[in-house]
């Protein structure tokens, strides 16, 4: 199958695996569900839960296995977005090409649809624990623990990335921001795909590579993508980490210092997955992807 075949298939898998939570019954707290929805169902390319199921295909075909952990890291994701798009992080009106959900809904709902959709990956992945196999239960926990440390990385990430707005940072701490905010649940979406899939240590080192690789070269992307991005086809404000005085790979190295680093990255990814042979295609020309895109 092409690779853009691919892509749409697992998104639709995604998509169609979200959709059995979103809670439709009708309840004083109605208005909130709507909101978790909204942005939930809003669009996004559905990366990070590829990226698991993806991973977890290299070793085995059985993928459904690790639906619950591709769903949660979806909906981890989503209320990053939510969060940082409130007025006291990124103040951004757009996203998917449709109203933030602060503007769509208000602020308090917005903080309160990020913190639901934040505890309801737990609910998800506590379900599947509940009724896992016994012999199964110590490599989940693993992954929870996991899961739980690249949720924990990520807004300290965005911790960082809002305090140092505006300031001039060092290289290493530009790299920490996008490390964090960023590259962690990318990271750990790839991982949890090789863990549960019972990979030795050795694949789950060079896959650990890869996905740090391609987490920063996502972010990397990102600000490229602010600096000259096509909003209408982004979907998000172009331009607004300079407005913001953001610390970006760009305000870093320059658009072409940006580029080069991003290819780079991009390059030593691929690499890593040469041992897998034809079975890593998809990951391959998934990080070309991560390189190229334009949304
Ligand atoms: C955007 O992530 C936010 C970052 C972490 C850079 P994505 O571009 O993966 O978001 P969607 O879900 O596909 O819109
Ligand atoms: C988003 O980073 C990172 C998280 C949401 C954790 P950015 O603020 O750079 O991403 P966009 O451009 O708003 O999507
Ligand atoms: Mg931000
Ligand atoms: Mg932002």
């Amino acid at each position: 199958m092409v690779f853009k075949e691919q892509l749409k298939k697992y998104q639709q898998e995604i998509n169609e695996e979200l959709e059995k939570y979103i809670r439709k019954e009708k309840c004083p707290e109605e208005t909130l569900n709507q909101s978790m929805e909204y942005s939930l169902m809003a669009g996004g390319k559905r990366l990070r839960p590829i990226l698991t199921l993806a991973t977890y295909q290299l070793f085995k075909q059985d993928a459904d296995k690790c639906f619950p952990y591709a769903v949660a890291i979806e909906m981890i994701h989503n209320f990053s977005l939510i969060h940082d798009d409130l007025p006291a992080i990124d103040n951004d009106n757009f996203r998917h090409g449709k109203p933030t959900n602060h503007k769509q809904f208000n602020e308090a709902t917005a903080i309160l649809a990020g913190d639901g959709l934040l505890n309801m990956a737990y609910i998800v992945i506590s379900k599947d624990l509940r009724e896992s196999n016994i012999e199964e239960i110590p490599k989940k926990v693993k992954v929870i623990e996991e899961f739980s440390k690249a949720v924990d990385r990520m807004i300290a990430g965005e911790y960082v990335d809002t305090e140092k707005q505006g300031q001039q940072i060092t290289q290493a701490e530009q790299k920490y921001i996008h490390e964090n905010k960023t590259s962690s649940l990318l990271s750990v979406s790839v991982r949890m795909g090789a863990i549960l899939a019972d990979c030795t240590e050795l694949e789950l080192k060079k896959m650990t590579c890869y996905a740090d690789k391609i987490g920063l070269a996502f972010q990397i992307k990102d600000d490229i993508l602010s600096e000259e991005g096509n909003e209408e086809i982004l979907g998000k404000p172009v331009g607004n980490d300079k407005k913001l005085g953001k610390c970006t790979y760009i305000s870093q190295y320059g658009l072409e210092g940006a580029k080069k680093i991003l290819d780079k990255n991009v390059k030593e990814a691929v690499e890593e997955l040469k041992e897998f042979g034809e079975k890593a295609e998809f990951l391959k020309q998934l990080a070309y992807y991560i390189q190229n895109r334009n949304k």
